[in-house]
């Protein structure tokens, strides 16, 4: 049985997580803390960039010498890989570290079975400790993991009629500026940013994290931006092509050569990925992501691109900010998307209500 004071450090390991979500790619943001052998906290640590330390040796060589003795308590399984960093396993050993407490178990075929490892050199390991609480930002690391495509988390900010822009296209500040702000959280949080042309032309939005201090976050991460572009209209203007961050413009058949290569020379990254209909064909360019790293991805409409990823199935989450407002027309949320009758509806389960400022964000799961 986990004590107390391992709970509060498995806490706090959760926190650590999920302060590293969005910079990790393609590992998971996994936080870790070493107790010494009187129950303090002696170092904490989380998952670097791809290459450089996972949580575990980060907390462990914050804690020293005090690691002698101690527990690491851990969100994700401690791996057993040579990797690019060498085994977790082997370091919490050499550190004479006497128990290991973890949330969720790795089920990588090469970085699992950690926990075998560590009982076998003669360690104390307690596994599924908080784990419900940390999978809530593990879950889709391990899903993408899974599927070998991103976890699909879908954006929209809405009225309470579910109207995204007034009947005269007017559609500025619908919902106030706490839920602005929890939208760059949920940027910054992302591995790639994605939207559709028709929201390009219409918004000329940047995609950046800006408003989210982030302050534990590498200085001047930014998540891969992604335009899903059939014809390759992207203006070369667009603040979404400017030099703030990555740009990647996936476009279909029907593309025209010349803008595909202005759009290169302007510094966008370009993927040809034909659909039906001149099309971007959605699976192709979730693998392409997910071959460039990206484990999270987060879509932020517009309506008809949101409305074909929930027609092909690729929606997982769904993050919907409500503004006590009511329009009565103007463009819905949510575009056709091949559902004629209640049987078919997509069900949703909620997971999580929260008022931010007047608005009320809502977050539910396709199960
Ligand atoms: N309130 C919100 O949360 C929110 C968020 C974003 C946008 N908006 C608003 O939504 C409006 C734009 O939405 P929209 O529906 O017109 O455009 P959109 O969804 O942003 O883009 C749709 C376009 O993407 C292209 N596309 C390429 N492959 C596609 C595929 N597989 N599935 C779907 N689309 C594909 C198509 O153009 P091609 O045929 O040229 O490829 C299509 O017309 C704007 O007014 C914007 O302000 C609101």
């Amino acid at each position: 049985m986990a004590t107390t004071a391992e709970h509060a450090a498995m806490r706090r390991a959760i926190a650590l997580a999920r302060s590293a979500l969005g910079s990790t790619n393609p590992n998971p943001a996994v936080g870790a803390v070493v107790l010494d052998s009187d129950g303090a906290v002696a170092g904490e640590g989380r998952t670097q960039r791809a290459g450089d330390n996972h949580a575990e040796i980060e907390a462990l060589d914050a804690a020293g010498e005090r690691a002698r003795g101690g527990v690491l308590v851990s969100t994700l399984e401690p791996c057993r890989h040579e990797g690019r960093t060498g085994a977790c396993t082997e370091a919490i050993v050499r550190a004479g570290i006497s128990r290991v407490v973890y949330a969720v178990g790795d089920p990588d075929p090469d970085a699992g079975g950690g926990a075998e490892e560590l009982r076998a050199a003669g360690l104390d390991v307690e596994a599924d400790v908080l784990a419900d609480e940390a999978l809530v930002d593990l879950a889709p690391w391990l899903l993408a993991t899974r599927r070998r495509r991103p976890h699909v988390t879908w954006k929209y900010a809405a009225t309470l009629d579910g109207r995204t822009a007034a009947a005269d296209g007017t559609s500025r500040w619908i919902t106030g500026p706490e839920s602005r702000r929890d939208v760059h959280r949920l940027r910054a949080q992302s591995d790639a940013v994605l939207v559709g042309i028709g929201t390009v032309l219409a918004d000329d939005t940047s995609l950046t994290v800006r408003d989210w201090p982030a302050p534990d976050l590498p200085a001047g991460r930014q998540p891969l931006r992604v335009v899903v572009d059939g014809k390759a209209r992207t203006p070369l203007s667009s603040l979404i092509l400017d030099d703030a961050a990555p740009t990647l413009v996936a476009v279909g058949a029907m593309a025209d050569e010349r803008r595909v290569k202005a759009l290169a020379d302007a510094g966008a990254e370009i993927v040809e990925l034909p659909g039906p209909d001149g099309r971007v064909d959605l699976g192709a360019l979730l693998a392409a992501l997910f071959d460039r790293s990206a484990r999270l991805l987060l879509v932020e409409g517009g309506a008809r691109l949101a409305s074909s990823f929930v027609r092909e199935r690729l929606v997982d989450r769904i993050v919907g900010y409500h503004a006590p407002a009511l329009l009565g027309a103007g463009p819905p949320v949510l575009a056709d998307a091949g559902i004629p009758t209640i049987g078919a509806a997509v069900r949703l389960e909620i997971c999580d209500v929260t008022q931010l400022g007047a608005d009320v964000r809502i977050t539910s799961e396709v199960r």
